[in-house]
């Protein structure tokens, strides 16, 4: 998730791109760049760093110009570099294009554009947007924009100026976010209303398959057919910090509403490029991670023996690192860190790396230390993740880890159908956020909660635990609802709600022989499972639904009711959701 913003106006446009980008820092800050029409000449700026880097390369240097593209970058091709940062142009130096999203066919564009001796120079997708605008320009950048956007797959929006007309930007969206603020004698483009908060608040979000053609006297908006469309203008009145929120009251529960989103992203992400890592090569699959990232190598486990049947070991990255595990030679070691910078897993795969094993690293950061030291990375593309409990880099991480275990199989076409279905179905969980505020109404005060689930919503038990744990203070543990007889049924009374997942898959019935042993005992069971469940609904003193789907993508749902129960609780407690007390985003110390 990149951050985008383009002027054009009475003003200077720089210190507008440079405030704007500012305010879209959240949604991305490993690189950021700028370029303005100064004469009839584009001037580029790009620095790998946060925008201040941007910035204080700018000290000093007087660029006058009215008209103007901006970008701060969150990774997805090509690692943090001043070469991959946006701005990208042409080989002419004639059109610059700024881009958030991914667009999936860009191998092909890129080789297609190569064989015409086109020369790049970045690893981007967004580069070639740059090129075939500047192939397909007959004297008129909205009819160029057309024609390009004709030929791109996947997510994308983007905007793009040319020195040949100043004054002008065009805008496009397929996928990915972008606005239109409209100003008294300037107008602007943005990823996000936050950009252009100060300017005015009177904003046109673009729909998908929509252009918008801005000139500092109005704008206009088109679909890629290049048909006007009638677009109505929206008065914000949010500040920019809750506009920076998306209007949601905290980061995390902006970020389990972008689930749908995300998860898409990163199914486009792990199609647009080849799968390197053959899990069917390895004698031995070990996974390493830490926290919520080793809740999610639980559920990859069950997937990659089911799928591919290779052995697989997931061991806490704290625990690896001191032990003696008998790791070398034909054993690949799944690192999975959504920062890319754990320090245990960090550690514990170059340890597993020195021993000869090969390491790939599954993250979310492109460029963190994880992705530049492993012998093969994969990315989710969450975006970057500001509330410190783990949510959508979590269902992401699941997303890839299920790719990767099927991406060999015969019936990988089929399997494939299953998880395009998720966003939809993730979306639909999340309508039912209201019937989740309240059951955490009625269970705010509870001092102990038990969590269980059995087979792949066993690690999703822990998950839901550990969420409620790290952001309300109250104690809660996840457990394997075959091992309630073997001590914890001890444990069941009426001041202890048990969470039970009880989906429609294998282990169902023995789910529910479990919460029959709950309730014998005046448990309280709040029931996680299908919307039509009648049975479940019957026995649980709540119940909260999910879709039915195919059995080995439950964990991808199950865990999003147990993200809204722990967020709604410790959001009723006053708490500080997004900085919880003693916890940081990422642990880099031991
Ligand atoms: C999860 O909500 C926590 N923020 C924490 O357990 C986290 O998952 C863990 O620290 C691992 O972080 P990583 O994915 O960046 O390696």
């Amino acid at each position: 998730m990149c951050g985008i913003v383009g002027y054009t106006g009475k003003g200077e446009a720089l210190p507008v791109l440079l405030g704007a980008l500012e305010r879209l820092e959240y949604r991305g800050y490993d690189s950021a760049g700028v370029c303005v029409i100064e004469n009839k000449k584009l001037f580029l700026e790009k620095k790998k760093g946060k925008i201040r880097e941007l910035v204080r390369s700018l000290l000093g240097k007087k660029i006058l110009g009215k008209t103007g593209i901006g970008h701060t970058r969150w990774a997805t091709h090509g690692e943090p570099s001043e070469r991959n940062a946006h701005p990208h142009t042409d080989e002419r130096e004639e059109f610059a294009v700024v881009h958030n999203g991914i667009v999936e066919n860009f191998l092909q564009l890129r080789e297609e554009l190569q064989k015409e001796g086109v020369k790049f120079k970045s690893d981007t997708d967004t580069e070639v947007i740059a090129h075939l605008i500047a192939k397909n320009y007959e004297g008129d950048l909205l009819e160029a924009v057309l024609k390009t956007v004709k030929r791109l797959r996947g997510a994308f929006a983007f905007a793009v100026v040319t020195s040949k007309e100043p004054g002008r930007v065009v805008g496009v969206k397929e996928g990915s976010p972008l606005i239109v603020g409209l100003g008294e004698g300037e107008n602007f483009l943005a990823s996000d209303i936050p950009a252009i908060l100060p300017y005015t608040k009177k904003v046109v979000p673009l729909n998908d398959g929509e252009v918008a053609d801005l000139t500092p006297e109005g704008v206009s908006f088109y679909d890629f057919e290049g048909n006007p469309t009638k677009k109505e203008v929206m008065l914000v009145s949010w500040d920019v910090v809750s506009a920076q929120k998306g209007g949601f009251k905290h980061f995390m529960l902006k970020e389990i509403y972008e689930q749908p989103k995300v998860i898409g992203d990163s199914i486009r992400g792990f199609l647009s490029k080849e799968t390197e890592v053959d899990l069917r090569n390895y004698r031995r699959i070990l996974i390493i991670a830490c926290g919520t990232s080793y809740h999610a190598g639980l559920v990859g486990k069950y997937w990659i023996e089911r799928f591919v049947r290779v052995p697989v070991e997931v061991i806490y990255a704290s625990e690896f690192r001191y032990g003696d595990y008998p790791v070398g030679e034909g054993d690949l070691v799944i690192a999975i860190s959504q920062s890319g910078e754990t320090a245990d897993t960090k550690f514990s795969s170059s340890m597993a790396k020195e021993r000869g094993a090969k390491v790939l690293a599954l993250v979310n950061v492109v460029g963190s230390s994880l992705d530049r030291e492993s012998d093969f990375t994969l990315y989710t593309h969450a975006g970057p993740e500001v509330g410190v409990a783990a949510t959508k880099t979590f269902t992401t991480q699941l997303t890839v880890l299920y790719l990767l275990a099927i991406s060999h199989l015969k019936d990988y076409e089929e399997l494939l159908k299953g998880i395009l279905e998720v966003p939809r179905l993730v979306e639909k969980i999340l309508n039912n956020g209201e019937k989740i505020k309240e059951v955490a109404q009625k269970y705010q005060k509870f001092k102990n909660f038990l969590y269980l689930g059995r087979y792949l919503n066993y690690p999703i038990a822990l998950e839901g635990a550990l969420k409620l744990k790290e952001i309300s203070y109250i104690h809660a543990e996840g457990y394997p609802a075959g091992e309630m007889k073997h001590g914890p049924i001890a444990l069941i009374d009426d001041k202890m709600p048990v969470v039970s997942i009880a989906v429609k898959d294998r282990v169902y019935e023995k789910m529910l022989s479990n919460i029959e042993e709950v309730l014998s005992r005046k448990g309280i069971v709040i029931g996680v499972g299908n919307e039509d469940d009648e049975v479940l609904k019957k026995k649980s003193k709540d119940f909260i639904g999910v879709p039915r789907a195919r059995e080995e993508l439950y964990p991808i749902l199950t865990v999003v009711p147990l993200q809204l129960l722990a967020y709604e609780i410790a959001n009723l407690l006053g708490l500080d959701v997004d900085q919880p007390r003693n916890l940081a985003k990422t642990v880099t110390v031991e």
